[in-house]
Protein backbone atom coordinates (compact mmCIF):
# COMPACT_ATOMS: atom_id res chain seq x y z
CA UNK A 1 0.00 0.00 0.00
CA UNK A 2 1.16 3.36 -0.93
CA UNK A 3 1.61 5.93 1.63
CA UNK A 4 2.60 9.87 0.94
CA UNK A 5 4.36 11.78 3.74
CA UNK A 6 1.56 15.21 4.21
CA UNK A 7 4.53 17.63 4.66
CA UNK A 8 6.97 16.66 2.30
CA UNK A 9 5.48 14.04 0.04
CA UNK A 10 7.58 11.37 0.48
CA UNK A 11 6.21 8.04 -0.70
CA UNK A 12 6.20 4.92 1.26
CA UNK A 13 5.66 1.10 0.64
CA UNK A 14 3.37 -0.10 3.46
CA UNK A 15 3.48 -4.02 3.42
CA UNK A 16 -0.19 -4.52 4.27
CA UNK A 17 0.47 -7.24 6.66
CA UNK A 18 1.71 -4.80 8.86
CA UNK A 19 -1.84 -2.95 8.72
CA UNK A 20 -4.80 -3.86 10.81
CA UNK A 21 -7.95 -3.07 8.99
CA UNK A 22 -10.24 -1.00 11.69
CA UNK A 23 -7.25 0.49 13.44
CA UNK A 24 -5.17 3.75 12.96
CA UNK A 25 -1.31 3.26 12.00
CA UNK A 26 0.94 6.21 12.47
CA UNK A 27 4.34 6.80 11.74
CA UNK A 28 6.91 9.80 11.48
CA UNK A 29 8.66 10.24 8.30
CA UNK A 30 12.58 9.75 8.49
CA UNK A 31 12.94 12.99 6.05
CA UNK A 32 10.97 15.64 7.52
CA UNK A 33 9.77 13.92 10.91
CA UNK A 34 6.18 14.62 9.66
CA UNK A 35 3.45 12.27 11.04
CA UNK A 36 2.20 10.06 8.83
CA UNK A 37 -1.56 8.35 9.65
CA UNK A 38 -2.82 5.19 8.29
CA UNK A 39 -6.83 5.12 8.98
CA UNK A 40 -8.17 1.64 8.08
CA UNK A 41 -10.87 2.27 10.91
CA UNK A 42 -14.08 3.66 8.70
CA UNK A 43 -15.34 1.65 5.85
CA UNK A 44 -14.83 4.68 3.51
CA UNK A 45 -13.93 3.10 0.29
CA UNK A 46 -10.46 5.02 0.14
CA UNK A 47 -9.47 3.77 3.57
CA UNK A 48 -9.80 0.19 2.56
CA UNK A 49 -6.73 -1.04 0.72
CA UNK A 50 -7.17 -1.90 -2.54
CA UNK A 51 -8.87 -5.29 -3.82
CA UNK A 52 -6.23 -7.24 -5.47
CA UNK A 53 -7.09 -7.10 -9.37
CA UNK A 54 -8.89 -9.80 -11.07
CA UNK A 55 -5.30 -9.88 -13.04
CA UNK A 56 -3.55 -10.46 -9.70
CA UNK A 57 -6.14 -12.98 -8.52
CA UNK A 58 -5.68 -15.08 -11.78
CA UNK A 59 -1.80 -14.52 -11.86
CA UNK A 60 -2.02 -15.86 -7.37
CA UNK A 61 -4.32 -19.03 -8.62
CA UNK A 62 -2.25 -19.96 -11.53
CA UNK A 63 0.87 -19.58 -8.64
CA UNK A 64 -1.22 -21.85 -5.70
CA UNK A 65 -2.15 -24.79 -8.36
CA UNK A 66 1.67 -25.05 -9.64
CA UNK A 67 2.74 -25.29 -5.86
CA UNK A 68 0.06 -27.72 -5.12
CA UNK A 69 1.42 -30.14 -7.66
CA UNK A 70 4.61 -29.57 -5.75
CA UNK A 71 2.97 -30.27 -2.22
CA UNK A 72 1.65 -33.25 -4.09
CA UNK A 73 4.98 -34.48 -4.42
CA UNK A 74 6.86 -33.58 -0.92
CA UNK A 75 6.21 -32.88 2.47
CA UNK A 76 5.37 -29.75 3.49
CA UNK A 77 4.04 -27.34 6.26
CA UNK A 78 3.84 -29.52 9.43
CA UNK A 79 4.16 -32.85 8.01
CA UNK A 80 8.35 -31.17 6.47
CA UNK A 81 8.67 -29.56 10.25
CA UNK A 82 8.19 -32.98 11.82
CA UNK A 83 10.53 -34.46 9.21
CA UNK A 84 13.34 -32.37 9.99
CA UNK A 85 12.34 -32.31 13.88
CA UNK A 86 12.64 -36.17 13.94
CA UNK A 87 15.89 -36.47 11.89
CA UNK A 88 17.38 -33.48 14.41
CA UNK A 89 16.72 -35.38 17.39
CA UNK A 90 18.01 -38.46 16.33
CA UNK A 91 21.95 -36.51 16.20
CA UNK A 92 21.73 -32.89 18.01
CA UNK A 93 25.11 -31.22 17.06
CA UNK A 94 27.23 -30.54 19.37
CA UNK A 95 27.99 -26.60 18.72
CA UNK A 96 24.70 -24.83 19.53
CA UNK A 97 24.77 -27.46 22.89
CA UNK A 98 28.07 -25.28 23.61
CA UNK A 99 26.46 -22.17 23.02
CA UNK A 100 23.55 -23.03 25.36
CA UNK A 101 26.16 -24.16 28.08
CA UNK A 102 27.95 -20.89 27.73
CA UNK A 103 25.28 -18.89 28.27
CA UNK A 104 24.23 -20.59 31.16
CA UNK A 105 27.40 -20.16 32.82
CA UNK A 106 27.39 -16.42 32.03
CA UNK A 107 24.08 -15.93 33.32
CA UNK A 108 25.07 -17.29 36.85
CA UNK A 109 27.21 -14.29 38.69
CA UNK A 110 29.06 -17.54 40.55
CA UNK A 111 30.50 -19.13 38.22
CA UNK A 112 33.87 -19.68 37.25
CA UNK A 113 36.76 -20.29 34.64
CA UNK A 114 36.75 -24.03 35.70
CA UNK A 115 32.68 -24.07 34.72
CA UNK A 116 33.73 -22.03 31.56
CA UNK A 117 36.38 -24.31 30.78
CA UNK A 118 34.13 -27.32 31.44
CA UNK A 119 31.93 -26.49 28.52
CA UNK A 120 34.34 -26.67 26.06
CA UNK A 121 37.03 -29.25 26.81
CA UNK A 122 36.06 -31.77 25.27
CA UNK A 123 35.70 -29.88 21.95
CA UNK A 124 39.79 -29.35 20.81
CA UNK A 125 37.85 -27.51 17.79
CA UNK A 126 36.18 -25.09 19.81
CA UNK A 127 39.13 -24.55 21.83
CA UNK A 128 40.41 -23.23 19.00
CA UNK A 129 37.76 -20.93 17.35
CA UNK A 130 38.08 -19.55 21.00
CA UNK A 131 41.64 -18.71 20.70
CA UNK A 132 41.52 -17.24 17.35
CA UNK A 133 38.55 -14.98 18.13
CA UNK A 134 40.09 -13.88 21.20
CA UNK A 135 43.82 -13.11 19.23
CA UNK A 136 41.60 -11.09 16.89
CA UNK A 137 41.56 -7.01 16.27
CA UNK A 138 38.21 -7.10 17.71
CA UNK A 139 39.58 -7.49 20.80
CA UNK A 140 42.57 -6.13 20.77
CA UNK A 141 45.19 -8.59 21.84
CA UNK A 142 46.16 -9.84 18.32
CA UNK A 143 48.26 -12.55 19.06
CA UNK A 144 49.13 -12.37 22.82
CA UNK A 145 46.38 -14.99 24.10
CA UNK A 146 48.11 -18.86 24.03
CA UNK A 147 45.86 -20.74 26.23
CA UNK A 148 41.99 -20.58 27.75
CA UNK A 149 43.19 -19.47 31.11
CA UNK A 150 44.92 -17.15 29.03
CA UNK A 151 41.98 -15.70 27.80
CA UNK A 152 40.24 -15.19 30.67
CA UNK A 153 43.28 -13.35 32.47
CA UNK A 154 42.89 -10.76 29.94
CA UNK A 155 39.69 -10.62 28.89
CA UNK A 156 37.94 -11.47 32.11
CA UNK A 157 35.18 -14.45 32.12
CA UNK A 158 32.25 -12.23 31.22
CA UNK A 159 34.13 -11.64 27.47
CA UNK A 160 35.77 -15.16 27.46
CA UNK A 161 32.13 -16.42 27.87
CA UNK A 162 31.01 -14.44 24.79
CA UNK A 163 34.03 -15.67 22.83
CA UNK A 164 32.99 -19.21 23.66
CA UNK A 165 29.57 -18.44 22.57
CA UNK A 166 31.03 -17.39 18.61
CA UNK A 167 33.31 -19.79 18.81
CA UNK A 168 30.53 -22.69 19.10
CA UNK A 169 28.20 -21.07 16.90
CA UNK A 170 30.69 -19.94 13.90
CA UNK A 171 31.32 -24.16 13.56
CA UNK A 172 27.49 -24.41 13.13
CA UNK A 173 26.91 -21.46 11.24
CA UNK A 174 30.01 -21.77 9.28
CA UNK A 175 27.85 -23.31 6.07
CA UNK A 176 27.49 -23.71 2.78
CA UNK A 177 24.08 -22.51 2.03
CA UNK A 178 23.13 -24.13 -2.13
CA UNK A 179 19.18 -23.31 -1.74
CA UNK A 180 19.74 -19.64 -0.46
CA UNK A 181 22.60 -19.01 -2.20
CA UNK A 182 24.89 -18.49 0.36
CA UNK A 183 28.37 -19.65 1.08
CA UNK A 184 30.05 -20.06 4.23
CA UNK A 185 31.35 -16.94 5.17
CA UNK A 186 27.69 -14.57 4.08
CA UNK A 187 25.79 -16.64 6.54
CA UNK A 188 28.10 -16.76 9.53
CA UNK A 189 28.97 -12.65 9.04
CA UNK A 190 25.75 -11.81 8.62
CA UNK A 191 24.95 -13.94 12.07
CA UNK A 192 27.93 -12.05 13.24
CA UNK A 193 26.74 -9.07 12.68
CA UNK A 194 23.10 -9.36 13.52
CA UNK A 195 24.86 -10.32 16.96
CA UNK A 196 27.10 -7.49 17.30
CA UNK A 197 24.29 -5.14 16.42
CA UNK A 198 21.97 -6.94 18.86
CA UNK A 199 24.27 -6.56 21.43
CA UNK A 200 24.83 -2.79 20.67
CA UNK A 201 21.28 -2.14 20.89
CA UNK A 202 20.77 -3.88 23.85
CA UNK A 203 23.91 -2.22 25.72
CA UNK A 204 22.69 1.84 24.58
CA UNK A 205 19.09 0.48 25.80
CA UNK A 206 18.84 -2.81 28.07
CA UNK A 207 21.99 -3.58 29.09
CA UNK A 208 20.64 -6.53 31.06
CA UNK A 209 19.91 -8.24 27.55
CA UNK A 210 23.33 -7.60 26.02
CA UNK A 211 24.22 -11.76 26.33
CA UNK A 212 20.93 -13.14 25.76
CA UNK A 213 20.63 -10.33 22.16
CA UNK A 214 24.23 -11.87 21.43
CA UNK A 215 22.84 -15.44 21.04
CA UNK A 216 19.72 -14.61 19.69
CA UNK A 217 21.37 -12.28 17.21
CA UNK A 218 23.76 -15.33 16.26
CA UNK A 219 20.92 -18.03 16.02
CA UNK A 220 18.33 -15.86 14.48
CA UNK A 221 18.89 -17.57 10.87
CA UNK A 222 19.74 -20.67 12.47
CA UNK A 223 16.42 -22.23 10.38
CA UNK A 224 17.80 -21.51 6.90
CA UNK A 225 20.42 -24.52 7.63
CA UNK A 226 17.65 -26.90 8.26
CA UNK A 227 15.51 -25.75 5.43
CA UNK A 228 18.11 -25.57 2.51
CA UNK A 229 18.22 -28.90 1.33
CA UNK A 230 14.31 -28.80 1.00
CA UNK A 231 14.46 -24.78 -0.58
CA UNK A 232 17.68 -27.17 -3.17
CA UNK A 233 14.84 -29.64 -3.71
CA UNK A 234 12.24 -27.56 -4.99
CA UNK A 235 14.76 -24.92 -6.49
CA UNK A 236 12.13 -24.23 -9.52
CA UNK A 237 9.75 -23.75 -7.63
CA UNK A 238 10.97 -21.21 -5.72
CA UNK A 239 12.19 -19.68 -9.13
CA UNK A 240 8.90 -19.95 -10.64
CA UNK A 241 7.57 -17.84 -7.41
CA UNK A 242 9.56 -15.42 -7.54
CA UNK A 243 10.24 -14.59 -11.32
CA UNK A 244 8.20 -11.20 -11.63
CA UNK A 245 10.42 -9.70 -8.83
CA UNK A 246 7.09 -8.91 -6.47
CA UNK A 247 7.53 -11.79 -4.09
CA UNK A 248 9.97 -11.61 -1.10
CA UNK A 249 12.08 -15.42 -0.26
CA UNK A 250 10.69 -15.45 2.81
CA UNK A 251 6.91 -15.93 1.52
CA UNK A 252 8.09 -17.93 -0.90
CA UNK A 253 9.03 -20.34 1.91
CA UNK A 254 5.82 -20.02 3.35
CA UNK A 255 3.72 -20.89 0.38
CA UNK A 256 6.13 -23.90 -0.59
CA UNK A 257 7.39 -25.45 1.79
CA UNK A 258 4.85 -24.59 4.28
CA UNK A 259 7.05 -22.73 6.33
CA UNK A 260 9.49 -20.54 6.72
CA UNK A 261 12.88 -20.03 8.45
CA UNK A 262 12.19 -18.34 11.21
CA UNK A 263 9.52 -21.08 12.26
CA UNK A 264 11.77 -23.73 11.92
CA UNK A 265 14.54 -22.08 13.58
CA UNK A 266 12.84 -21.05 16.83
CA UNK A 267 11.66 -24.89 17.55
CA UNK A 268 14.94 -26.25 17.22
CA UNK A 269 16.27 -23.89 19.88
CA UNK A 270 13.15 -25.04 21.97
CA UNK A 271 14.88 -28.21 21.42
CA UNK A 272 18.46 -27.18 22.12
CA UNK A 273 17.18 -25.53 25.38
CA UNK A 274 18.13 -21.95 24.65
CA UNK A 275 15.16 -20.25 26.86
CA UNK A 276 12.47 -19.19 25.61
CA UNK A 277 12.69 -15.27 25.37
CA UNK A 278 14.92 -15.79 22.92
CA UNK A 279 12.72 -18.44 21.07
CA UNK A 280 10.26 -16.35 20.42
CA UNK A 281 12.56 -13.44 19.00
CA UNK A 282 13.41 -15.97 16.87
CA UNK A 283 10.54 -16.83 15.68
CA UNK A 284 9.65 -12.93 15.12
CA UNK A 285 12.50 -11.37 13.95
CA UNK A 286 10.39 -10.45 10.64
CA UNK A 287 7.65 -9.30 12.45
CA UNK A 288 8.18 -8.32 16.11
CA UNK A 289 4.74 -6.27 16.26
CA UNK A 290 3.97 -9.80 16.53
CA UNK A 291 5.70 -11.22 19.36
CA UNK A 292 3.46 -9.81 21.58
CA UNK A 293 6.27 -6.73 22.95
CA UNK A 294 9.22 -9.07 23.25
CA UNK A 295 11.94 -6.75 23.34
CA UNK A 296 14.37 -9.24 21.92
CA UNK A 297 12.48 -9.62 19.06
CA UNK A 298 12.50 -6.14 18.18
CA UNK A 299 16.10 -5.74 19.20
CA UNK A 300 17.21 -8.57 16.77
CA UNK A 301 14.14 -7.37 13.88
CA UNK A 302 16.30 -3.82 13.78
CA UNK A 303 19.88 -5.21 13.40
CA UNK A 304 18.57 -7.80 11.10
CA UNK A 305 17.32 -5.00 9.08
CA UNK A 306 20.88 -3.05 9.99
CA UNK A 307 22.65 -5.98 8.30
CA UNK A 308 20.72 -6.75 5.29
CA UNK A 309 21.10 -2.91 4.28
CA UNK A 310 24.64 -2.58 5.04
CA UNK A 311 25.34 -5.67 2.35
CA UNK A 312 26.09 -7.75 5.17
CA UNK A 313 24.12 -11.13 4.40
CA UNK A 314 22.74 -11.59 1.06
CA UNK A 315 22.35 -14.59 -0.96
CA UNK A 316 19.54 -14.55 -3.11
CA UNK A 317 17.60 -14.63 -0.40
CA UNK A 318 16.95 -10.50 -0.05
CA UNK A 319 14.79 -11.42 3.37
CA UNK A 320 12.60 -8.15 4.50
CA UNK A 321 15.52 -5.52 5.22
CA UNK A 322 12.97 -2.31 5.72
CA UNK A 323 12.43 -1.81 9.96
CA UNK A 324 8.56 -2.77 10.72
CA UNK A 325 7.10 0.75 11.24
CA UNK A 326 7.17 1.56 14.95
CA UNK A 327 10.08 -0.74 16.13
CA UNK A 328 12.82 2.10 16.12
CA UNK A 329 10.31 3.92 18.55
CA UNK A 330 9.35 0.49 20.20
CA UNK A 331 12.87 0.50 21.37
CA UNK A 332 13.59 4.14 22.10
CA UNK A 333 15.73 4.48 19.32
CA UNK A 334 16.01 7.44 16.86
CA UNK A 335 17.25 8.07 13.20
CA UNK A 336 20.46 9.02 13.76
CA UNK A 337 21.52 5.74 16.31
CA UNK A 338 20.80 3.60 12.60
CA UNK A 339 23.71 4.61 11.29
CA UNK A 340 26.10 4.64 14.73
CA UNK A 341 24.79 1.08 15.24
CA UNK A 342 25.71 0.40 10.97
CA UNK A 343 29.34 1.44 11.43
CA UNK A 344 29.77 -0.17 14.75
CA UNK A 345 28.75 -3.25 12.92
CA UNK A 346 30.58 -2.86 9.95
CA UNK A 347 33.72 -2.23 11.83
CA UNK A 348 33.40 -5.12 14.06
CA UNK A 349 33.10 -7.62 11.76
CA UNK A 350 35.94 -6.52 10.09
CA UNK A 351 37.99 -6.12 12.93
CA UNK A 352 37.15 -10.19 14.13
CA UNK A 353 38.35 -10.77 10.86
CA UNK A 354 37.09 -13.47 8.28
CA UNK A 355 39.26 -16.01 9.28
CA UNK A 356 37.29 -17.03 12.16
CA UNK A 357 34.78 -18.59 9.54
CA UNK A 358 37.47 -20.94 8.75
CA UNK A 359 38.81 -21.71 12.07
FE1 LIG B 1 15.70 -14.27 8.81
FE1 LIG C 1 18.93 -12.56 8.96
Amino acid sequence: MKVDCPSCHKVYNIREELLKIGKETTFKCEDCNGIIKIDLRSNSKKDVPPRPSQTTINEKQKKSVQLKKYAEKQPRGQSLKSKILQILMGRLPVMPQIVVKAQEVMSDPSSSLKDLARVIETDQGIVTRTLVLANSAYYGLAGKVSSIQHASVLLGNKTLGEVIIMAGASGFLNKTLKGYGLDSKILWRHSLAVAFGSKFIARKKFPELENDALVAGLMHDAGKIMLDQHVFERKEAFEEFMRDGQETFLRAEKEILGLDHSEIGSEICKIWGIPESLTIAIRYHHYPSLSKDNWLAYIVHVANSIAMMSGIGSGIDDELYQIEVGAMEFLGLEKGDEDDIMSEVSESVKRIGEELGEA
